[in-house]
């Protein structure tokens, strides 16, 4: 599926400013959401200016607020490039930065009406389903593409933001709407390979029971992060996980060996309470970066996407953005650490949300309100595996509040297909709640976020739980 015309057509004043402010020297500044979509997308963007010979200052925000728009009021740059952030803050963009060319890329919720001084690139202006069809990175790649044509080796990155963001919605978790496009300009480059397996990271590079252990999305409870639990297990169900003194890999396994593992894994699952879909999430489309080292984690596409938001979410962006950019020395292996510190991080979270019981049932909603026990970089990413383990009811939306050492607390929200379907629109819901609270929110139907003050939080539940029953049609 070729991009439609009219979105097309929506890149043309970027391309034409972005390449006016390189000839003219001018340092592009790029300002990029601190997650995998963000550093992907600022990685392609900056490798773009980069190749053209242009100059490039990236940096990474956990959120827009005042505090960067008067940073950047006060650098006063040229031009500004916003990434998978912008659309929500079109009115604040455009009165706090009044001096400068402004760009947003982006695929979130559009919150007001567009100014005149902001040229604003967002699939959702297009019928272009931003939260499932094309991600930011996405965007990013199509905008590098038209700056330069030899850009197009880039496709494979830009569904990194794609499979960091879970918009393999499609079949046993393929790609959907643009997103299959770029997926063939990625195989027509010889940079991608795909297949449908067990989805577990490092298919053909990493011992079977450190692939299981190393994945996060699904999270299997007691095997995800326990690479002695996942050896146990293997044992009991009788597979090799070594032939002679090598490790096997999953690729390693025969037919027969690859149903025993599945219909185990399944049977496991089912029995700590896991819901028939989430069981279906261990099957699914292996994305290969065919010109990656395979013995690192950037020859899974999906492990890329995860070691990209470790590295966003330990505040630790730079190592992702140098990946991104090319380097694959120094970078890949202080990247492995932090991947190592925030799988350490996640499991001591989630062994907290489950021992003390944290989640509570509302009429509407699921509540985990962690306090000052989870980094509020985190409970995005806990509330997602919590929500994906299947063991919750599909019925309900899980809203995880954090609190940040500044007064504010992090509220990150997640749905499911089933809620979705029934009229809720999270990002809508986290907005609402959120202005009403003195707060902003944001984001797409099935994951969406807010900040407000702490003193709000009990106020802002009260008030999503009764938004909830109020927009869905269950
Ligand atoms: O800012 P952004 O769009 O990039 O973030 C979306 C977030 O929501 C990601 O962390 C992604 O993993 C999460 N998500 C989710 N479940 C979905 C869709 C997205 O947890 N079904
Ligand atoms: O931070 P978290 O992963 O929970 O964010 C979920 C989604 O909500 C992301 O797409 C993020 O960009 C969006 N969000 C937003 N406005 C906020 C907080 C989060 O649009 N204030």
């Amino acid at each position: 599926m070729d991009p439609p015309l009219d979105f097309l057509k929506s890149f043309e004043s970027a391309v034409d400013v972005i390449k006016k402010h390189i000839t003219e020297g001018n340092t592009i500044h790029i300002i990029t959401h601190n997650d995998a979509d963000g550093i992907a997308s600022a990685g392609i963007i900056s490798r773009t200016i980069l190749r053209s010979g242009g100059l490039f200052k990236t940096t990474v925000e956990k959120r827009l607020d005042d505090v960067v728009f008067n940073r950047l009021a006060e650098e006063n740059p040229k031009i500004i490039v916003f990434t998978d952030f912008g659309s929500g803050y079109l009115e604040k963009i455009s009165q706090s930065l009044p001096n400068q060319d402004i760009i947003i890329l982006d695929h979130h919720l559009i919150i007001g009406e567009k100014p005149d001084n902001i040229i604003q690139i967002n699939p959702l202006n297009h019928n272009i389903d931003g939260s499932r069809e094309i991600a930011a990175s996405g965007v990013c790649y199509l905008l590098s593409k038209m700056i330069d044509e030899r850009n197009k080796d880039l496709a494979h990155l830009g569904l990194i933001g794609a499979l960091g963001d879970q918009q393999d919605k499609g079949n046993q978790k393929s790609f959907i709407g643009l997103n299959i496009f770029l997926e063939e300009e990625a195989i027509k480059n010889n940079q991608l390979k795909k297949k449908v397996d067990l989805i577990f990271y490092g298919y053909e590079t990493r011992p079977i029971h450190r692939a299981i252990a190393y994945t996060t999305f699904p999270f299997i409870p007691g095997l995800s992060g326990r690479e002695d639990n996942c050896v146990a297990f293997l044992n009991n169900v009788g597979i090799e996980f070594k032939n002679k003194e090598k490790l096997r890999s999953l690729s390693d396994l025969n037919e027969e060996e690859k149903r025993l593992l599945f219909s185990s894994l399944s049977n496991y699952m089912v029995s700590q309470g896991c819901d028939s879909s989430s069981v279906h999430n261990i099957i699914g489309t292996v994305y290969t970066f065919e010109k990656e080292t395979p013995s690192t984690p950037l020859r899974d596409g999906r492990e890329y996407a995860s070691l990209l938001n470790a590295c966003a979410r330990m505040m630790r962006p730079s190592i992702g953005l140098s990946i991104v950019l090319g380097d694959r020395n120094e970078s890949i292996i202080e990247a492995e650490q932090v991947v190592e510190e925030y799988r350490r991080k996640i499991g001591t979270y989630l062994d907290w949300v489950h021992e003390n019981n944290r989640i509570k049932e509302l009429s509407n909603i699921y509540v985990l309100d962690a306090g000052f026990e989870v980094d509020e970089n985190i409970i995005g990413v806990i509330a997602s595996i919590l929500q994906g383990q299947g063991i919750l009811k599909n019925t309900k939306p899980i809203i995880s509040a954090a609190n940040s050492n500044d007064g504010t607390t992090k509220i990150s929200a997640r749905g499911t297909d089933f809620i979705i379907n029934a009229g809720l629109h999270l990002g809508k819901i986290m907005q609402e709640a959120a202005e009403l609270c003195g707060g902003s929110g944001g984001g797409h139907d099935i994951a969406a976020g807010a900040f407000i003050l702490q003193d709000n939080v009990e106020d802002f539940i009260r008030r999503v739980n009764e938004i909830v029953s109020k927009q869905s049609v269950r």
